[in-house]
């Protein structure tokens, strides 16, 4: 065996997003045409303003005696930190400053780094998610050493915070909130998150602990209607937040994004200091540092530039007027770009409805409920409304014919 066993294991599990876009590269070269709503990849192109200010970062070359692609401090170029910092204030109601902000290659580096940093490796810490959730969590828990507890969320997927309590234990070292959530799209509320900070205060107390709350926030630019986006950030002092401009400006590939922690996280400057310190060597092992261009086009550009927000909101809402006119219970998603029916009584199981999904000349592709928490999510589906209009308008087609299949 060449792969250790946690690799092996990995990757024959597999994932099943992973499976759903395979078997659509298969049923292309079978000549069909597949209608592929299971990978949240961006489909809305950056803003104009990216390109440009790319541009006249490159062009400046000329006119500099530096060399623009050296190393640079592990958190990132100070300027840019700065910038996050300044823009991230209004956003979040805490005052930053640039040495409470670290660079990352996107949301998913940050999570993995802040676990490194926090979990003690190999002596059980647990780390706290609620299900339904991203699947890559475990992965990054599991490539830290630490182990996954999953909280279910309630009915309606806001979180449970009598099941948070319960599953709260001296070995809770960290929280993973999501929101927007992938793959429900539920926002959170500021009382919801109130009642959380209250909460985690007092079980700190009752063990002597400090959890930290890894606070997911890739989507929280995808905002629909009057619907704001609340961060734990005002009511609790453990939080990190981290982002990404993954779906904000349609960058996932370029993998950009950057953590912002509690300005008085831990009990005193020298634990914040280590705890900062750390965060940067551990980046320092993982990535180095955040890729260096893209930190110079957000230092230009700031975190107030968006792809226009609206046009997801209306594929989102397309989608979701379509399943609920064919009776899939469904909790309408507040933001992000997933939606996560039920799949009506009628389907004796998700396999007898993936069989019409897959029947035919244009194959419907989502992710089975299950990769997001387990069995509890077998009668769901994860559907991505990040596809093109047509793919979504192909998909409603789609469902109808599947809800209205003899
Ligand atoms: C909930 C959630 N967290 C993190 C990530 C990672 O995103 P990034 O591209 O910022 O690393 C994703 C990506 O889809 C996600 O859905």
């Amino acid at each position: 065996m060449l792969a250790n066993q946690r690799s092996t294991s990995g990757v024959k599990g597999g994932s099943g997003i992973r499976a759903m876009f395979e078997l659509g590269t298969q049923y292309r070269k079978e000549g069909k045409q597949p209608i592929d709503l299971s990978i949240g990849n961006p489909d809305i192109r950056p803003p104009e303003i990216y390109y440009s200010t790319l541009s006249d970062i490159i062009a400046s070359r000329h006119s500099s005696s530096d060399n623009m692609h050296k190393y640079m401090p592990n958190a990132g170029y100070l300027d840019t930190r700065e910038v996050v910092a300044r823009d991230l204030e209004p956003r979040l109601g805490s005052s930053f400053s640039a040495a409470d902000i670290v660079m990352t290659a996107g949301a998913a580096n940050a999570l993995d780094v802040s676990l490194m940093t926090i979990i003690e490796p190999g002596v059980q810490d647990e780390v706290i998610v609620v299900a339904p959730c991203f699947v890559e969590y475990q992965n990054y828990i599991e490539n830290n050493r630490g182990r996954q507890v999953l909280v279910h969320a309630s009915i309606d997927f806001d979180l449970d915070l009598d099941a948070l309590e319960s599953a709260i234990t001296s070995r809770t070292r960290a929280l993973i909130i999501n929101s927007p959530n992938n793959p429900t799209g539920r926002i959170y509320s500021e009382e919801t998150l109130r009642a959380l900070g209250d909460l985690l205060d007092r079980k700190n107390q009752e063990y002597g602990i400090e959890i930290i709350v890894l606070e997911d926030a890739p989507y929280d630019r995808l905002v629909f209607g009057s619907v704001r986006y609340e961060s734990l950030m005002m009511w609790y002092r453990g939080t990190i937040y981290l982002t990404s401009f993954s779906k904000s400006l349609g960058l996932a590939g370029e993998r950009i994004g950057y953590l912002a922690m509690h300005p008085q996280i831990g009990q005193d400057d020298e634990t914040r200091q280590i705890f900062r310190a750390a965060l940067g060597t551990n980046l320092r092992t993982r990535v180095v540092n955040a890729p260096g261009l893209q930190q110079k086009v957000i230092a230009k550009i700031g975190l107030n530039q968006s792809i226009p927000v609206g046009e997801y909101e209306s594929r989102v809402n397309r989608l979701a007027d379509t399943l609920e006119s064919l009776g899939f219970p469904l909790v309408r998603p507040q933001g992000a770009f997933y939606l996560f029916p039920q799949l009506p009584d009628r389907f004796a199981s998700e396999e007898a409805f993936r069989a019409l999904a897959h029947s035919g000349e244009d194959p419907l592709l989502y992710t089975p409920g299950r990769f997001f928490g387990g069995m509890e999510y077998d009668r769901y589906i994860r559907l991505a409304a990040c596809a093109s209009s047509a793919d979504v308008e192909r998909g409603c087609e789609k469902l109808k014919r599947i809800a209205n299949a003899p």
